[in-house]
């Protein structure tokens, strides 16, 4: 019984080297591995082999087969390696797998677009903190607490128990105004893009938060029309055409005077329509010459210099652009939406 055990294994080990395709391969499991097979009809024997020898046959009976089962699998291995795997069930005219490309948002590429048609007429970007205190979010822009101004944003307050100062989100981009100009000396010619927060009920124009950018400039005799101008190159650069724009007399605590920017309606061109609720104008931003208090604050002559900030709120900038109806969507990430831009 050994003596077959063992010339079996030498005839399936030199025919094995025979194996070249799915054919020889079945050959050789039909051969010895199948039910009919060699290494059964050992087993069967097997049977009858005396109580004292099942020991030491049984053990090389099974180091057989585990033998024949590793040339089967080896050689099945390598034929469908060699024969591109699977080649019965792949379908080679099917098209390949489609890889869905990211593209960037549309807030960054409207940033990009945006610090672009700043940056070709001198302004620098400064980025300035979202977590900022008090005295930056109000104080400095001529906003002390007892001022009713305060109210008219919702603030986030962060707990600063034990801290220095009080923290918390900035409510807008212009605490950057009073950062850069503690840090500079005019003429200072900046944009500030970034994140602000505010605590508004969730709806199709609000959310928690938003992105702005504020524009400063300042140097001596900066006059009113230079800020109307720059707004006007603004409107016509990003919203790509000569549309009409207008200042209406505003209220903010850091500027004097103030107005609110608003741009010709884009779709109906000033007749009316329901984008902009039948008044022909859209407004996209605050804007004004900065105050003299606040220059005292930092420590600039008011006599001396002079100078105009603004600030816009960018997904309002681009839903007025794109006609783009609810807020919510810029933060949905649905590539249905997001593809579109
Ligand atoms: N910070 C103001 C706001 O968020 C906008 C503004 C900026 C107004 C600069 C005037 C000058 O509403």
């Amino acid at each position: 019984m050994l003596d077959k055990i063992e010339s079996l294994k030498s005839e399936a080990s030199s025919e094995s080297g025979i194996i070249k395709d799915g054919k020889s391969l079945e050959d050789f499991r039909l051969k010895y591995l199948s039910r009919n097979g060699l290494l059964n009809s050992l087993f069967e024997e097997f049977k009858e082999v005396s109580r004292e020898s099942k020991g030491v046959v049984g053990k090389n009976l099974n180091e057989l087969k585990v033998y024949l089962h590793k040339i089967y699998d080896e050689k099945k291995q390598t034929i469908e390696t060699l024969s591109g795997k699977n080649s019965e069930t792949e379908d080679i005219s099917m098209p390949g797998l489609k890889y869905n490309k990211g593209t960037k948002h549309l807030i960054n590429s409207a940033l990009d677009e945006i610090l672009d048609i700043f940056g070709r007429i001198g302004f620098r970007i400064y980025e300035s903190d979202e977590i900022e205190d008090e005295y930056h979010n109000f104080d400095a822009l001529n906003t002390p607490d007892y001022h009713p101004s305060r109210d008219m944003q919702d603030t986030f307050y962060i707990d600063s128990k034990g801290k220095d100062k009080k923290y918390l989100l900035r409510s807008h981009t212009s605490t950057g105004q009073i950062r850069v100009m503690e840090n500079n000396t005019p003429p200072i010619r900046v944009i500030v893009p970034g994140k602000c927060y505010r605590n508004e009920a969730i709806s199709a124009r609000s959310l928690a938060f938003f992105h702005q950018f504020e524009v400063l400039y300042v140097d001596k005799n900066v006059t009113f029309r230079e800020l109307k101008g720059t707004l006007n190159y603004f409107a016509k650069e990003f919203f790509g055409e000569q549309l009409k724009t207008r200042l209406r007399p505003s209220f903010f605590p850091f500027t004097e005077p103030s107005a609110e920017f608003d741009v010709e309606c884009f779709l109906c061109k000033g007749q009316g329509c329901r984008v902009c609720k039948y008044t022909g104008w859209l407004e996209i931003g605050g804007a004004g010459m900065v105050d003299p208090n606040v220059f005292e604050i930092i420590g600039y002559d008011p006599e001396v210099y002079s100078g105009y900030a603004f600030g816009m709120g960018l997904e309002r900038t681009l839903m007025i652009k794109y006609g783009i109806p609810d807020i919510r969507l810029f933060y949905e990430n649905d590539v249905r939406f997001l593809k579109q831009f």
